[in-house]
């Protein structure tokens, strides 16, 4: 039985080297701090990375676990990794994208999109108990973004997502960003989709900015978080208790206070929804 943590640590961002000064300057302003899980796989010899681990709870977000790629198992060296990783930061859950990243045994560097079929989801969801065998923490998986439709998909996405997590009985980190570009790409109401969520496993939630790019919407992380997009979180917040939130953004990164202005607006929604008291 998936149990949900039963308290929100608040709201955090995304680490990226190229503001670790800022970060550390402004610690105070976050609740956490969400690190990529790989990077603690390579020793990485980076000291405020080190620091951060002491100084703020430390949420880890996988991108390479390539959950969706069908008869290859995931390596042993990356479980052992992960394991490794898992006893060494103390975090409240870890979480990875419902994607493929590896093809053939070749880093692809791009989250690619699985087929939303029953065989898919059963790939997914053994993987996925491979993983939660490593720890007793919370396991999430992410709805990602997709810009075509896969033609041998026979399922809707919220009923894959949604047979995936019962299946696998692990948590959602519901990308709110991602969401929203899908339901305008792909057309259809984001409202109806997260009607159709088991949102009782929503832990952690997602927000970012997108951008038009000849005129498809794109997951782009470079700008502000989109008024709809905060409506959609606010409507979330009115449903389920959410564990945490992180704004993710990875470009157009020098205007550091526009990104703290952002987690205050964050922080302000959960406030209202008595999700957190200060
Ligand atoms: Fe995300």
């Amino acid at each position: 039985m998936f149990n949900k943590p039963d308290s929100c640590i608040g709201v955090g961002i995304n680490f990226r080297s190229e503001i670790s000064e800022n970060i550390i300057s402004n610690i105070n302003k976050f609740d956490f701090i969400e690190i990529n899980t790989e990077r603690f796989f390579v020793g990485e010899n980076n000291a405020r990375l080190n620091q951060l681990v002491d100084l703020i709870p430390i949420v880890l977000h996988g991108l390479t676990l390539s959950i969706g790629t069908e008869k290859q198992n995931i390596p042993a060296s990356y479980l052992d990794n992960l394991s490794r990783t898992l006893e060494k930061i103390n975090c409240p859950w870890f979480s990875e994208h419902i994607a493929i990243t590896n093809v053939n045994g070749i880093e692809i560097r791009a989250l690619m999109p699985v087929e939303f079929t029953p065989e898919s989801v059963q790939t997914i969801v053994n993987n996925a108990k491979k993983v939660m065998s490593l720890t007793n923490k919370p396991f999430l998986l992410e709805n990602i973004t997709y810009y075509y439709s896969m033609p041998t998909s026979n399922m809707s996405e919220v009923s894959f997502l949604k047979e995936i997590v019962e299946k696998a009985d692990c948590g959602i980190l519901l990308d709110l960003n991602n969401l929203y570009v899908n339901s305008i790409n792909h057309k259809y109401d984001p409202y109806e989709f997260l009607n159709q969520l088991p949102l009782e496993r929503v832990v952690e939630i997602h927000l970012a900015g997108c951008n038009y790019i000849h005129g498809m919407l794109v997951d782009t992380h470079a700008t502000s978080i989109r008024k709809e997009v905060l409506s959609l979180f606010n409507y979330v917040c009115q449903k389920t208790l959410i564990n945490g939130v992180a704004i993710e953004r990875d470009d157009k990164l020098n205007n550091f206070s526009d990104l703290i202005n952002e987690v205050q607006v964050v922080r302000d929604i959960l406030k209202s929804n008595k999700q957190i008291k200060q």
